[in-house]
């Protein structure tokens, strides 16, 4: 007879969280109940019907029916290394095909450079709210996020003094989301110069996630390294966002051509050998994404825009909440002024119990859980968001009139 004992798992995972996909499992239960759920959790543009570029998903299909199937050299195809350190190079950002390396998303990115960096007990300085991978991935690898607050009084920019005063003789890494999840915010270029200047002084590596670049409403945002050719930076992206192809898990990651981040390079390229290759058929679509037509992003740059508008405009105007209007992306952080004793996550999980309207809590992407922030994914069609931003306005004054 076998044992009904559990098999235990690593303590690491009891740290390891992931709120966007986590308050999954109670949209179902409220399905089964038969209510209609609409999914503004998580930020995939394909299934509110934006179409990834034919001319990509063409090069991709030939490449498999050409027997493109193989295991591709660990780093990436040299015409996708070589068309991303074009790119970067034109806008300003030298980077040699070399210090290129093609990932699976930004997120393998993210990954193998939090891993390559920190030892455990080491610090790495996050943004306040934060992307949640990586929170995720310290928390596996053992470090230490250290939490620099955004300030929603001013857009949503960091302070820097804050941050400053975080930096110990540990911190080794400082992520900066720009253009923002989940806040739409973009930092103007004195900020990023501020930033660039702490890191440097305190001998930190910056780890630039510039994955919504081309998302900003008023144009593509110029990459950190432009303004610092020879600073400590490590910048990624991917052809998740702006290319629409978020299922292809296809990514990439620069390391600026500062000596000081040879061994880094090295020790990221080590580790990228360990898992072989990212998808193969996917890469032979980067240097034709980064070299060919980008007319899709004019009208899905367009369309963000509407779509910020009309958040900003219907969520500042229920009666308890506020919402900073995006300037880039598609994610809004409003917030809501909670009953004592109330928290982010109840009021998200009354909003989608009572109305199918699924967002995630604020304290996912590390915020305080009675700042009563929550994020929206904001790509359904302008009619639709018309429709929930009404339904979230009556359940919110219901909800602060009883609570
Ligand atoms: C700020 C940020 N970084 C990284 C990622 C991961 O993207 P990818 O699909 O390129 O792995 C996301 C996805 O939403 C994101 O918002």
């Amino acid at each position: 007879m076998s044992s009904t004992t559990s098999i235990p798992v690593a303590n690491r995972v009891h740290n390891f969280t992931y709120a966007i996909r986590n308050i999954v499992a109670e949209a179902r239960a409220v399905e089964r109940r038969g209510l209609k759920v609409d999914y503004l959790n998580i930020g995939d543009p394909i299934p509110f019907g934006f179409k990834t570029p034919p001319a990509l998903v063409e090069v991709v299909a030939r490449a498999m029916t050409d027997g493109a199937n193989n295991y591709v050299p660990s780093p990436g195809i040299t015409p996708a290394r070589e068309a991303v350190a074009t790119e970067w190079s034109q806008r300003g950002f030298p980077v040699d095909p070399d210090r290129v390396l093609i990932t699976a998303g930004t997120s393998e990115g993210i990954e193998l450079a939090l891993t390559a960096l920190a030892n455990p007990g080491d610090g790495v300085l996050v943004p306040m709210p934060t992307y949640p991978l990586y929170t995720a991935v310290l928390a596996k690898i053992g470090a230490d996020a250290a939490y620099y607050r955004t300030d929603p009084g001013r857009g949503w920019l960091p302070d820097v003094d804050h941050l400053e005063s975080l930096i110990t003789p540990r911190t080794r890494a400082l992520v900066l989301i720009d253009p923002n999840n989940p806040t739409g915010a973009v930092y103007p270029e004195s900020v990023r110069r501020q930033l660039l200047r702490v890191a440097d002084s305190h001998g930190l590596v910056i780890l630039a996630d510039e994955v919504y670049g081309d998302l900003a409403y008023d144009g593509a945002v110029p990459p950190l390294g432009s303004l610092d050719p020879d600073g400590p930076i490590v910048a990624f992206s991917s052809l998740s966002k702006a290319y629409l192809a978020p299922g292809w898990r296809t990514g990439w990651l620069a390391v600026g051509r500062s000596p000081r981040l040879d061994d880094l390079l090295a020790a990221m390229k080590k580790l990228a050998d360990g898992r072989l290759c990212s998808p193969g058929p996917m890469q032979y679509a980067v240097a034709p994404a980064l070299n060919g037509d980008r007319s899709h992003q004019v009208a899905f740059r367009a369309a963000l825009a509407e779509r910020g508008r009309i958040t900003a405009t219907m969520l500042n105007a229920i009666p308890g909440m506020r919402c900073v209007a995006p300037k880039a992306t598609f994610y809004a952080l409003p917030m809501v002024t909670l009953p004592p004793g109330r928290t982010d996550e109840d009021y998200v999980l009354a909003l989608l119990r009572q109305t199918g309207i699924l967002c995630v809590h604020g304290s996912g992407f590390g915020v305080a859980p009675d700042a009563g922030s929550f994020r929206i994914v904001f790509l359904a069609a302008p009619q639709e968001l018309q429709k929930i931003y009404g339904d979230i306005g009556a359940f919110t004054a219901e909800y602060l009139r009883t609570a």
